[in-house]
């Protein structure tokens, strides 16, 4: 599977965790490597291996100065690209800086992030196309929180749109980025009937509820290969996603990203997006950790939970999906499962990513690279019940100008 994750541009770090030229460097986990990022004085970007090629001391207490990472303990310097500039102590020969290097992987700034490609270079495929990436910064919020599960169940709770009429309940009516919407009531039907279908990136998710009139509320979530997930949206609220990487077997970083296609997000909206509502968390200051977490138990409030302010007593969706994504352990049994009707898109999101592993060993092209299969959109809307899902499925998950519409 680490394979197949290397075949894809990941997003690795926030730009804004080095915000200036030859600000302190900061600690990334990719895939189980242990990697430095750092801006260097020309603002250019590195993503390096964090150990010193010399006698293998951390980076991180480097000095970034002067157009490179120069390690502490004996002043071995090297750029952004891995490229060894300095060996003080050897420069008489002049010959033997050019037979060290640091690892280096290549780095594109774009939408608030840094994204990264791990992979053989000459399977390096196209840069990404999401549209949250595209739209002008005001009208994108994006952050990132560490959760200590595996990725792929974190990823799960993303694809399973049951669990909202339960775990999040509380929520749908009170939340400043859900409320107030016809689709946050249609919510309540806690039985939805799931169409999943593949597309050429991933799967489409069709979630199809109890509607006024005898009609269908639809939800459409999008899974895009390896790790992206869209939120079907809310009334004319912004559009939410996530990508679900993984730091190594049994942690991830969960990064979450608003956009709202036609215009700035709202002084309010950001507001309540920084203080950890919606799909964001409260983050302890300076880190990407959350407050509440697994060593306080969340901050559970059984009164909240009895009279159903939140449904499970945690505060707060992503600390709702969080909580019980960890219960299960880093790396949940699944032999132990005991699957429904419900969880079929997680099967076939399973499958896809098992074939797709396999066809990379086979040195085939896995799904997903393709820009075209990013430029997509989650969706809500209402259908008479004769109208199967397959004859609108695609104009109502276009990217297009302007507005998106829902309900
Ligand atoms: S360990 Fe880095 S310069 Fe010696
Ligand atoms: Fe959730």
């Amino acid at each position: 599977m680490g394979n197949l994750f290397r075949r894809y541009w990941i997003p690795a770090f926030l730009s804004e965790e080095v915000p200036t030229p030859d600000c302190p460097p900061v600690r990334v986990k990719l895939l189980s490597e242990d990697l430095l990022a750092f801006r260097d004085s020309e603002g250019r970007v590195g993503l390096v291996d964090e150990f010193c090629p010399h006698r293998r001391v951390s980076l991180w207490f480097g000095r970034n100065e002067m157009g490179g990472i120069r390690c502490a303990y004996h002043g071995w310097k090297f750029s952004a690209s891995g490229e060894c500039l300095e060996v003080p102590s050897e420069e008489a020969s002049g010959t033997f800086k050019k037979s060290v290097r640091l690892l280096s992987y290549p780095c594109i700034e774009q939408g608030g992030v840094v994204w990264t490609y791990m992979g053989p270079p000459e399977l390096k495929p196209p840069f990404p196309e999401f549209e949250w990436m595209q739209v002008p910064a005001s009208h994108r919020y994006v952050c990132k929180r560490i959760q200590e599960s595996n990725y792929l169940q974190a990823m799960e709770g993303g694809i399973d749109s049951s669990h909202v009429s339960f775990l999040h309940s509380g929520e749908l009516h009170t939340d400043p980025l859900h409320k107030g919407t016809q689709g946050a009531q249609y919510q309540r039907d806690a039985t939805p009937q799931f169409e999943v279908m593949e597309s050429a990136g991933g799967l489409l998710i069709g979630a199809r509820r109890r509607a006024d009139g005898g009609k269908s509320y639809w939800r459409i979530t999008q899974w895009i290969m390896p790790w992206y997930t869209m939120i079907p949206p809310y009334g004319d609220h912004a559009l939410h996603g996530h990508a679900w990487v993984p730091m190594d077997d049994e942690n991830c970083y969960v990064w979450s990203m608003t956009h709202h296609p036609s215009r700035p997000l709202s002084t309010d909206e950001r507001a309540a997006m920084e203080s950890g509502q919606g799909i964001y968390a409260e983050l302890i200051p300076g880190t990407y950790r959350t407050v509440a977490n697994k060593r306080n138990d969340y901050l559970i409030d059984r009164e909240a939970q009895k009279k159903g302010i939140y449904y499970s007593g945690v505060k707060g969706i992503a600390m709702q999906d969080a909580s019980l994504q960890e219960s299960m352990g880093p790396i949940v049994d699944r032999s132990l499962e005991r699957l429904a009707s419900t969880d079929i898109a997680i099967v076939k999101a399973r499958r896809r990513l098992l074939a797709a592993a396999d066809a990379v060993a086979d040195g085939t092209q896995p799904p997903g690279l393709d820009p075209a299969t990013h430029r997509v959109r989650s969706a809500s809307f209402v259908l008479p019940p004769e109208v199967p899902l397959a004859d609108v499925v695609e104009e109502v998950t276009a990217v297009v100008e302007g507005a998106h519409t829902s309900i």
